[in-house]
């Protein structure tokens, strides 16, 4: 579904991404690993062409999506949750979800409704008028991977979806992510820690200064003490 090719990203002169490449099937839920600063927002950013590659290719269902406009990219069918969450303090809760509807040009499936994303997250059902500002993190979390699946995407972005979160609201992602996974949705995301990865991805890639240092079975990658020790937070 998708397929990073050796891209080379930089920040004004700084080179950030060196030859990363990446690929992910459909239906897989796929984990990027890596510290502080490793380069996991910046590969979003670039699969988003929101900081386009100056080099390498990014193929999304077999076309070339390189340096296309993110509107393009996101109508095409990728979607992206930021890990600043984005939410709009002044909207109402329902307001802010239906501010990510679009049409669903190649989306084969049932469009998305407010009523679904509610039974999804029942949570923000009890919150539909409370204004953006008042939510708590998870609530802010969950309205944004909300507002993201009204645009229907095939392939979702989640760039540290449980960062600073409560144990037991980590838990809760964990699962939801696991329910958008039966539904039949493609999930690339990004985590510092192993032990939630664990939980809900297959496999995993592995990224440190901007380069990928293993991909393969997130099992696999568990028992490698030497990568994790080098590479990761344990
Ligand atoms: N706008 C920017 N301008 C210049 N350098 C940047 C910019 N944003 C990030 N960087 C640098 O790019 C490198 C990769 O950053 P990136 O945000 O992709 O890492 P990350 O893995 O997402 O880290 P974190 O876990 O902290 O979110 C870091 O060295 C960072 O300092
Ligand atoms: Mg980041």
């Amino acid at each position: 579904m998708l397929e990073v090719n050796n891209i080379n990203t930089f920040y004004g002169s700084s080179h950030i991404l060196f030859g990363v490449s990446l690929s992910i099937k459909k239906g897989e839920v796929v984990a990027l690993l890596g510290r502080n600063g490793a380069g996991k927002t910046t590969t979003m950013r670039s699969i988003m062409g929101l900081t386009a590659p100056k080099s390498g290719s990014i193929k999304f269902r077999g076309e070339e999506i390189t340096r296309k406009p993110p509107y393009f990219i996101a109508q095409k069918g990728v979607g992206y949750v930021p890990d600043n969450r984005l939410i709009f303090p002044d909207l109402t809760v329902r307001e802010n979800i239906l501010l990510g509807r679009k049409k669903a040009k190649d989306f084969k499936g049932e469009p998305w409704t407010v009523e679904m994303i509610y039974e999804l997250f029942p949570l923000l059902k009890k919150l539909d008028s409370r204004l953006g500002g008042y939510l708590s993190g998870g609530e802010q979390q969950a309205l944004s991977i909300g507002r993201t699946m009204m645009g229907n995407p095939d392939l979702l972005l989640l760039d540290e979806p449980v960062e600073g979160l409560a144990p037991i609201v980590v838990k809760y992602f964990g699962e939801q992510i696991l329910k958008l996974k039966d539904m039949g949705e493609t999930i690339l995301f990004s985590e510092q820690n192993i032990k939630f990865a664990t939980t809900i991805a297959e496999s995993a890639f592995v990224i440190d200064k901007g380069k990928i240092k293993y991909h393969g079975s997130i099992e696999e990658l568990r028992k490698n003490d030497e990568v994790k020790k080098r590479y990761l937070m344990v």
